[in-house]
C-alpha cells in the first residue's frame, strides 16, 4: 500500500501501434530520439524523473533567489548536515557537476581512482583529469543469483592488486558507489563501507562515497545485515556516510528532486578548493548553478528520502516489477537492486550476436509492443567493454502504479513470445565520441 496519494496528475497515452512503429523508424531505432508524448510508460531513467511531494512544491514557492547567501542555501545546508552528516557543502547543477568539482580538485595526470564500479559520468570525469578509472567489483552481479546479498560491494582484494600495479602514491582517491548503479543497482553492506574506508586510510587515499542512492542502500542494509535490523533507517543512512571524507551526490535520485547535486567534504582546505572550482564551472557556492527553489526542493526531498515507508515502498516496487517479469519468463538479474530491473537480452534473443545489439532490439520492441521506454546498457552503450547485454527498466520515484508495472510485464512477455522472429540492428549514423553513441546514434534492422 502506498503511503501517499496523488494530488496532481499528468496525462499519458498509448499511441496506436502503427504510430509507434512510425515513431520508432523516425527515431532511427533509438528511443532517446522519441518525443516523450509518444511514450506511455517511461522507464528510461530514475534520474530527475520522480514525483515531488506537496511539501517540495511548497518549498519552490519559498525559494530565495538571491545570488549570494540565500535563505534557501541555509535550509539546504541544514538538511545535508542533518540527513547526511556533512557541514561543508557545495551545490552543483547535478551529479556530474559535483564529480567535476571534486575530481578536478583532487586528481592529476597519471593518477588512478578505485571504485566498486565507476558510473559512466564518474569514469568520464576521472579520465578527463588524465587519471585511470579502475573498477574493483566484488563479483559479477549478473551471476550473483539469490546469493547476491551485497553484490555491489567493493573488492578489497582487487583494491590491493591495483595498489600493487600503480603504487599507493598514484591513488589519491577511493570511491564507493552506493548502490552500485553500473552493477545492476546492487547494494553495498555497512561492513564493506567500513572495510573500504579502512583500506583507503591504509593507502592514505581520500575516501569518497558516491551517495546518489544512499537511502535505498540504507534500506538494503536494514533488511539484509542482521545487526541493523532494529536500527532507524535515517541512522543507517547517516552512518554509511560517516565513514567518508567526502561525498558526491546527484539530487535527481535520493534527494527526490528534478535537478541538482552537491559535494560534501570534511576538510576545510579541500572545501575552499572545491568552492573555487565551483565558481568557475557551476556558479557562486551558495547556489551552484541552481535556482534557490531547486535547493529548497532538495532540502525537503533529502528528509523525505529517509522516511521508512517511502524507501521501503520504493525498493519493493522495483522487486514487484522484477517478480512480474520473472513470472512471465522474462530473464532478469536477481535479486533486483534498488532502482531498476535489468533484463538479460542475450538470453532473450540468442540468435542475435552482440555486435547486432540484442539489447537495443529488445528496447525497440518494448516500445513497439506497448509504448514502454527502457535503455540498453550492453554492447551498444559500452562498445569496448566486455559486458552482458543488459536492458535497464528504471523506475521513477513515486510515479507509476501497479497497473503500469503489469502493462510493462505483459509487454515484455509479448516480446519474449515472439523472440525468435527478431533480427539484430546495425548502426547507420553515430557521433564522433563512441562512448556517447547510445544517446544519439541511429540504427536500422540488419538486412
Ligand atoms: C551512481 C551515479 N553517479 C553519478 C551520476 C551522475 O548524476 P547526474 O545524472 O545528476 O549528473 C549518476 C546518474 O545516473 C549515477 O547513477
Amino acid at each position: 500500500m502506498r503511503s501517499y496519494k496523488a494530488k496532481a496528475v499528468e496525462p499519458i497515452h498509448l499511441p496506436p501501434r502503427d504510430d509507434r512503429g512510425a515513431a520508432l523508424d523516425a527515431a532511427g531505432h533509438n528511443v532517446f530520439n522519441l518525443a516523450s508524448e509518444d511514450v506511455f510508460v517511461d522507464l528510461l531513467t530514475d534520474s530527475g524523473t520522480g514525483t515531488m511531494s506537496d511539501a517540495q512544491w511548497a518549498g519552490l514557492m519559498r525559494g530565495d533567489e538571491s545570488y549570494a547567501g540565500s535563505r534557501s542555501f541555509q535550509r539546504f545546508r541544514e538538511a545535508v548536515a542533518e540527513v547526511m552528516g556533512f557541514d561543508r557543502v557545495v551545490p552543483t547543477h547535478q551529479g556530474r557537476g559535483a564529480e567535476n568539482v571534486l575530481f578536478g580538485t583532487l586528481l592529476e595526470e597519471g593518477d588512478a581512482v578505485l571504485n566498486n564500479t565507476h558510473f559512466d559520468t564518474t569514469r568520464a570525469h576521472v579520465a578527463n583529469q588524465g587519471a585511470d578509472a579502475v573498477d574493483c567489483p566484488v563479483e559479477a552481479p549478473w551471476s550473483a543469483g539469490e546469493s547476491g546479498q551485497f553484490a555491489g560491494n567493493f573488492s578489497i582484494e582487487a583494491g590491493w592488486e591495483t595498489v600493487e600495479e600503480y603504487g599507493r602514491d598514484a591513488i589519491p582517491v577511493v570511491v564507493l558507489t552506493i548502490t552500485n548503479n553500473s552493477a545492476a543497482g546492487q547494494p553495498v553492506s555497512m561492513a564493506n563501507v567500513r572495510e573500504t574506508a579502512a583500506f583507503a586510510e591504509e593507502i592514505d587515499a581520500l575516501f569518497v562515497i558516491d551517495a546518489c542512492r544512499f537511502a535505498e542502500n540504507a534500506h538494503f542494509i536494514k533488511t539484509r545485515e542482521a545487526e541493523y535490523a532494529d536500527a532507524p533507517l535515517a541512522d543507517i543512512a547517516r552512518e554509511q556516510l560517516s565513514h567518508a571524507d567526502a561525498i558526491t551526490m546527484s539530487g535527481k535520485k535520493d534527494a527526490l528532486s528534478n535537478i541538482g547535486g552537491f559535494v560534501g567534504v570534511r576538510d576545510a582546505d579541500l572545501f575552499e578548493r572545491c568552492k573555487q572550482r565551483a565558481i568557475l564551472y557551476e556558479g557562486f557556492p551558495t547556489y551552484g548553478g541552481l535556482a534557490g527553489r531547486d535547493l529548497e526542493a532538495m532540502a525537503v526531498g533529502l528528509r523525505e528520502a529517509v522516511e521508512p515507508p517511502y524507501v521501503q515502498e520504493r525498493v519493493e516496487q522495483v522487486a514487484t516489477l522484477g517478480g512480474l517479469l520473472a513470472e512471465r519468463g522474462v530473464p532478469i538479474v536477481t535479486p533486483t537492486g534498488g532502482h531498476a530491473v535489468y533484463v538479460d537480452a542475450a538470453e532473450m534473443f540468442p540468435q542475435i550476436p552482440a555486435d547486432q545489439f540484442p539489447g537495443q532490439r529488445f528496447v525497440c520492441e518494448l516500445y513497439r509492443e506497448g509504448g514502454v521506454r527502457a535503455v540498453e546498457l550492453g554492447s551498444f552503450a559500452f562498445p569496448d567493454a566486455d559486458r552482458p547485454e543488459f536492458v535497464r527498466l528504471a523506475l521513477p520515484r513515486r510515479t507509476y502504479w501497479r497497473e503500469h508495472l503489469e502493462h510493462v510485464a505483459e509487454t515484455a512477455a509479448t516480446v519474449r513470445e515472439k523472440a525468435d522472429e527478431y533480427v539484430g540492428l546495425e548502426v547507420t549514423w553515430e557521433p564522433p565520441m563512441e562512448e556517447l553513441r547510445h544517446f544519439s546514434a541511429e540504427l536500422e534492422p540488419v538486412a
